[in-house]
């Protein structure tokens, strides 16, 4: 598998991917590629996902190594239109939720281990800890990751949808979850509309997130002002306003309304089950 694209490929590849030249590597490859082809899509054709594709999904969902092999992760594959125009209400009018043929629930859930551990007598005296939430919020998030390449793969498109965490338990009372069963994000799967592409988005330089041996922050504000730069020619060139990387963290993380509500999350995840001791 190794090799059987040009290296012109890669190169064009990790151009889009970082808004520069990257030293080439010379090993290029079919995953390598539709890894890197990756983009967040929010237009979606009327066309229907057809019949197994979701199987596949979870099929490459479940190979992703999970903690333990506890396998501490469900999820509810949504067709219904209703319940995608309520999941779009709660996610902010996401328009696309509503559009997506396909809104897979990855679902941090710890109820089959607490119905594992009834059915043998025995209490699961750990399910209440920290550590037993982040395990299963963690083995969700590397199952929903394997399913986007999947879809991806097959040339679907896909957009994460954090925003259900918005209403945390108005999505757990609508898909009839039981307690220790958190929904950790939505994925809308689609066809991609072509009227409507969406780009790849550029990366932080690896100066800024990859360090050696040590933490390192000495290239960090070079690299970050570098990022802005570019990030801001890409908002031009997608024609989104140009305000650069920088001021949407600062909205995004400095500032109330990036939580979008989200402050409630600690109660929400006690009153679903996940205490955290
Ligand atoms: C956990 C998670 C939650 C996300 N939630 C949303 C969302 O609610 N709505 C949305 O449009 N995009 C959402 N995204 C997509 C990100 O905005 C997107 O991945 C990021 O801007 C980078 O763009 P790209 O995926 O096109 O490379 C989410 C991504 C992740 C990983």
């Amino acid at each position: 598998m190794a090799d059987c694209h040009t290296n012109t490929e890669a190169a064009d590849a990790m151009f889009a991917r970082y808004g520069a030249a990257m030293p080439d590597f010379g090993h290029w490859n079919a995953t390598l590629a539709t890894l890197m082809r990756h983009r967040s899509v929010r237009a979606f054709t009327d066309r229907p996902i057809p019949e197994g594709v979701v199987e596949t999904l979870v099929a490459a969902a479940q190979s992703a190594a999970t903690s333990s092999n506890m396998q501490t992760w469900s999820v509810i594959a949504v067709t219904d239109a209703a319940m995608r125009a309520n999941f779009s209400a709660w996610a902010n009018d996401q328009a696309h939720v509503k559009q997506a043929p396909l809104v897979l629930v990855w679902l941090a859930d710890l109820s089959r281990s607490e119905r594992i551990g009834a059915a043998q007598g025995r209490e699961m005296i750990t399910l209440p800890y920290t550590e037993m939430a982040m395990v299963a919020m963690i083995d969700a998030a590397l199952a929903a990751q394997n399913a986007t390449v999947a879809a991806e793969s097959l040339g679907l498109g896909t957009c994460y949808l954090g925003a259900l965490r918005n209403k945390p338990q108005a999505v757990a009372e609508a898909l009839g979850l039981p307690a220790q069963c958190f929904p950790v994000f939505g994925l809308c799967i689609g066809w991609p509309d072509p009227a409507r592409p969406s780009e790849i988005r550029p990366r932080l330089p690896q100066s800024v997130v990859l360090h050696h041996e040590r933490y390192d922050i000495s290239q960090e504000a070079a690299g970050i002002a570098l990022y802005d730069e570019r990030f801001t020619a890409h908002q031009r060139q997608v024609g989104l306003p140009p305000s650069g990387w920088v001021a949407r963290m600062i909205e995004r993380i400095g500032t109330m309304r990036g939580l979008n509500g989200r402050e409630i999350m600690r109660g929400a995840l006690a009153a679903l089950g996940f205490p955290f001791h």
